[in-house]
């Protein structure tokens, strides 16, 4: 099995504001990311797939065709948006960098070509902080 990994990037607007909470309860649990006025961030998407390597390529796939399917499904949808506002798949969730990992790996499953597997959904949110999902 080889790890094969696509490193991708998009810059998105979002808050932190639970509805149900108080404004004071609110600022008190996200601070600046509860910001009414919204706020960015420069993701950095790290995308690793997994499989076996072609006999006759020795490439576990083509990577342009990878790196397609992760620009239609995904940065497609997150590049220069509100991830509040506008992206379906993020929809009534909190857009933490832990759910919007979870929502990118949900969009590329089921897209992938036969032998190829997801393996992990890495988001860098600051070059500091990121989140990892393997699945489950
Ligand atoms: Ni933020």
């Amino acid at each position: 099995m080889v790890y094969l990994t696509r490193v991708e990037h998009f810059n998105a607007a979002h808050k932190l504001y639970n509805p149900r909470w108080s404004p004071e309860q609110n600022e008190a649990v996200f601070g600046k990311c509860a910001n009414a006025n919204w706020h960015g961030h420069n993701y950095e998407l790290y995308v690793t797939f997994k499989g076996e390597p072609d006999p006759d390529t020795g490439f576990l796939y083509d990577v342009k065709k990878l790196s397609e399917l992760i620009r239609i499904h995904v940065i497609e949808h997150l590049d220069h948006r509100n991830l509040n506002m506008d992206v379906p798949f993020m929809k009534d969730k909190m857009c933490s960098t832990e759910n919007l990992a979870i929502a990118i790996w949900n969009q590329l499953e089921g897209q992938l070509p036969a032998g190829v597997q997801l393996h992990c959904i890495k988001l860098y949110e600051t070059p500091r902080i990121y989140v990892e999902y393997f699945g489950r």
